[in-house]
């Protein structure tokens, strides 16, 4: 039998530290390990223990490393890694100036696969197994992603973003072809392998009505797909969706009256939300993703954390590339704490990583599978070095508990501190 046997520091979940305190919510092991058997964790537990257990195990030991599932990346748009950090414009300024042209270049497959590639390396290289990404409207960058993700082994949901109005001819498609080109991609994709399908219409001002409606229809025949898309982001998005639909009593009913508000969907950015799109939202259990990097990048304003899990709303946590501005889930963590604290409500190192991990599966509908330690789950895992700097060595050197310990990390980490990463059950550090 084909086992590994990781040793390690270990930290694992057995609940939300939102629900019930970090304390009861978690489990630290300072000599722990975790077992891999055909991709997947067999076990996880005390060093000493598995290793008596599993004699033939493959060891590797990474010392006083923490081993912890991939991160999730619940929110992120690969055709925009040639544009991150792109200077001084808020959303829809920065969508024409720099985002679309860029996204123009994607009916070119070569050029698709060659950021696909990249893109999925730089995500690695931070520690993320996972990634949701919205993709453009052709389907040549659907299967470009897919066929990456598929080569390395990885878990990720993706999705033809459609649009059939206020974007530049090239970048447009209609309700017809929105409908057969993704209904085409999920026949071929969704299920296959790792791979999952996402119905992605961008947002509600470059979809006409009939191509939300149309969307809503292919989601209806394809319940089982996620739906990702883009809500209350900044406020002339939302003044300029108001003008767009008058009938609409908010941002939110406009997806709602075409068919695109259920469970599975996910709701990006969610940052101005009427009292009424909170009840709804909550009412049927749907998703929404926080971007904290984006959301100080671009300037749209300061997510309701607090507010969303204290109505039991799901929250995954993303780096919304390239409106965000790092690839790295530890920044993106940085971020939520320091919009939390903006707030008045400081996120306890558990939330952050509870986020980054299973909070961020969990909205994907994906729980039990990546994000998590627990037997069963894809061997996903990121080890991460906890004195990957001098600043943060200096610091993590007086902590009193592994939260005090992986706080600098959190704060001051990057991919300097990604020991190693797991896919499927293979390092990919070799
Ligand atoms: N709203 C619609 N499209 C986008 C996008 O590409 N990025 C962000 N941050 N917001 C959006
Ligand atoms: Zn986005």
């Amino acid at each position: 039998m084909d086992e590994k046997l990781l040793l390690g520091q270990v930290l694992t979940f057995m609940d939300d530290p939102f629900a019930r305190g970090w304390q009861a919510a978690s489990r630290h092991s300072t000599r722990g390990g975790i077992v891999l058997r055909d991709g997947r964790i067999a076990a996880t537990g005390e060093a000493d223990a598995l290793r008596r257990a599993h004699p033939r195990a493959q060891v590797t030991d990474y010392g006083e490393a923490l081993i912890l599932p991939g991160f999730v990346d619940a929110h992120m748009h690969y055709p925009q890694t040639g544009i991150i950090a792109s200077w001084g414009k808020r959303l829809i300024d920065w969508l024409n100036s720099y985002t679309f042209p860029e996204e123009m270049r994607f009916g070119e497959a070569s050029y698709a696969r060659t950021q696909a590639d990249l893109t999925l390396d730089l995500a690695l290289a931070h520690g993320t197994t996972t990634l949701a990404s919205f993709c453009t409207i052709h389907s040549e960058s659907v299967t470009a992603f897919f066929e990456a993700a598929e080569a390395r082994g990885m878990g990720v949901v993706a999705g033809k973003t459609c649009m059939d109005r206020n974007a530049p001819e090239g970048l447009r498609d209609t309700p017809r072809s929105a409908f057969d080109d993704s209904k085409a991609l999920i026949e071929t994709w969704h299920g296959r392998g790792r791979a999952a399908y996402a119905i992605t219409p961008r947002f509600s001002p470059t979809s006409t009505p009939d191509q939300l409606a149309a969307l809503g229809a292919l989601w209806a025949e394809h319940p089982d797909c996620l739906m990702q898309t883009h809500l209350s982001e900044q406020t002339d998005e939302i003044a300029w969706v108001r003008g767009l639909f008058p009938q609409a009593r908010d941002y939110l009913e406009t997806y709602e009256r075409h068919g695109l508000l259920g469970e599975r969907g996910l709701y990006g950015h969610a940052i101005h939300l009427e009292p009424r799109e909170i009840d709804r939202l909550a009412e049927v259990g749907a998703a929404v993703v926080h971007c904290p990097t984006s959301n100080t990048f671009i300037g749209s304003g300061l997510f309701d954390m607090a507010g969303m899990k204290a109505r039991g709303i799901p929250v995954g946590l993303a780096t919304d590339t390239g409106g965000g501005s790092s690839f790295s889930m530890l920044r993106t963590m940085a971020a939520a704490y320091e919009i939390g604290q903006l707030r008045g409500t400081p996120l306890h190192p558990a939330q952050l990583l509870w986020l980054a991990t299973e909070g961020s599966a969990r909205a994907l509908h994906m729980g039990g599978q990546i994000g998590t330690l627990a037997p069963g789950a894809h061997a996903d895992l990121c080890v991460l070095d906890l004195a990957s700097t001098p600043a943060i060595a200096q610091r993590s050197d007086r902590a009193e508990d592994i939260w005090e310990a992986l706080f600098p990390t959190i704060m001051m980490g990057d991919d300097r501190a990604v020991r190693d990463v797991w896919v499927s059950g293979a390092s990919r550090r070799g």
